[in-house]
């Protein structure tokens, strides 16, 4: 590890784009957080054109979700996100796979990160199956042509989706 110090072993990095966060998410944050002290959440700023929310909405809008649990904090990253985990000096990172489809690309971003930061590892969690179909983009898809998403993302997101929505039609 850097000179920012050892890393902290109760800590690990749950990254991702999070537009929006969906009950998969939520699932595996909350199953990670009985495997580690502190989850942080870290929502990826980048410049995606048809993003729903900003990094700053996505981050109030978990911040809402997760607001009675004090070990699970939620944050912005851009770079690298091995660089920010040396900052923040986690030991891990949290990803998690629902189906075969994602092991491809989740395998060559573990080991591209290992490869940069041998001492940080990848830790994969599997969602609670009835949440193994879903994505951002399906949920943000069938939303936009009329779908009922309640069960699939927190009753704020949901808010959040239908605040937006409003705003798009004026
Ligand atoms: O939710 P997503 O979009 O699948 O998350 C992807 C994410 C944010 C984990 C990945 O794109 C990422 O780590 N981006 C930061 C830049 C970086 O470190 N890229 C190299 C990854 S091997």
């Amino acid at each position: 590890m850097s000179a920012s110090g050892p890393p902290n072993g109760r800590l690990a990095i749950f990254p991702g784009s999070f537009d929006p966060v969906t009950n998969g998410h939520v699932d595996i944050i909350l199953r990670s957080a009985h495997l580690f002290e502190r989850i942080l959440v870290a929502v990826l700023v980048n410049q995606e054109k048809k993003a729903l929310f900003t990094p700053a909405e996505r981050v109030e809008i978990i911040r809402d979700v997760f607001r009675e649990y004090p070990n699970i904090e939620v944050d912005t990253f851009d770079g690298l996100l091995v660089d920010y985990a040396r900052e923040r000096r986690a030991s891990a990172i949290i990803r998690g796979i629902r189906a075969v489809s994602d092991y491809e690309y989740e395998f060559q971003m573990a080991l591209m990160n290992r490869h940069l930061e041998p001492t940080l590892e990848t830790v994969f969690m599997m969602p609670a199956e009835q949440y193994t179909y879903l994505s951002s983009r399906l949920i943000k898809e069938v939303f936009s042509l009329g779908a009922d998403v309640r069960g699939l993302v927190p009753p704020a997101v949901e808010t959040w989706m239908k605040k937006k929505q409003q705003l798009s039609k004026r």
